[in-house]
């Protein structure tokens, strides 16, 4: 039997490069990148996936210019107005991970829209990671604990990895059994620091927007030939 990772994580790399290649301004490639991610949705959803984790808007990308700011927050906009109804037939269930606090008044309020419309979905549960990084997560569940600690309501010697998990952006669901990243780069750029700690590692050359049915089955049969071993030892 092949193994079937439960969550896929990807950071979605190399938009900018495309358009490049293209002659083509950035935009355009960010642009081309939202149909790839169309059809990651629903290539991993047919293959019976959990979760699905997508990097769409990383805490370091308001560094970039305000105008591919802008850009890419319309384009979540419109993507997420354009699509959920399909995604909500198809019965997947849409998460939001992140710092909400910077995002625009209308963005905020679309996501809070989108995830009641699809709360109840049994289906796949698709991860969208925007103004998420992986320190601000673990900043974040360790300000939870802290206060609680201020409040009397929990003691600091019980504290235990467990007890920080849980106060992670999605702790009741599996981490990442397989990370994927595009564009021939080799780093994590601060996504699920804590979460990735025994995901299987994967790397392509392949630019975001041509991230395809094929790409993906590849990374599925490269992540099936591995052994996992969690630290512990196989017998043999
Ligand atoms: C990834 O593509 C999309 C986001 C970070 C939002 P890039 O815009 O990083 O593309 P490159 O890396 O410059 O090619
Ligand atoms: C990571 O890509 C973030 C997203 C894909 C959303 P970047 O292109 O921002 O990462 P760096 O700057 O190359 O590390
Ligand atoms: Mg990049």
């Amino acid at each position: 039997m092949t193994a079937i990772p439960q969550h896929i994580a990807i950071i979605m790399d190399g938009n900018g490069r495309w358009a490049k290649k293209r002659l083509l301004p950035r935009v355009a490639g960010h642009h081309a990148g939202v149909e790839a991610a169309r059809q990651v949705v629903k290539n991993c959803a047919k293959r019976n996936i959990k979760v699905l984790s997508l990097f769409a808007f990383s805490s370091e990308n308001w560094r970039r210019p305000a105008q591919e700011v802008g850009y890419l927050m319309e384009l979540f906009l419109d993507g997420l107005e354009r699509e959920v109804s399909l995604m909500h037939e198809n019965n997947i269930q849409l998460r939001f991970i992140g710092d909400r606090s910077r995002l625009s008044e209308r963005l905020i309020k679309k996501i809070i829209e989108v995830e009641a419309l699809t709360k109840s979905n049994a289906g796949m549960v698709l991860l969208i990671a925007v103004d998420y990084g992986g320190q601000w997560d673990i900043y974040q569940a360790v300000r939870q604990l802290a206060k609680a600690v201020e409040a009397g309501e929990l003691s600091s010697d019980v504290i235990t990895t467990e007890i920080v998990a849980s106060r992670l952006a999605f702790s009741d669901l599996p981490n990442p059994d397989l990370f994927i990243r595009t564009s021939g780069e080799y780093r994590i750029s601060n996504f699920m620091l804590w979460q990735l700690a025994y995901a299987e590692l994967y790397f392509t050359q392949t630019l975001w927007p041509d991230f395809d049915e094929q790409e993906l089955d590849q990374a599925l049969a490269d992540y099936a030939a591995r052994e996992r071993r969690f630290g512990a030892r196989v017998e043999n």
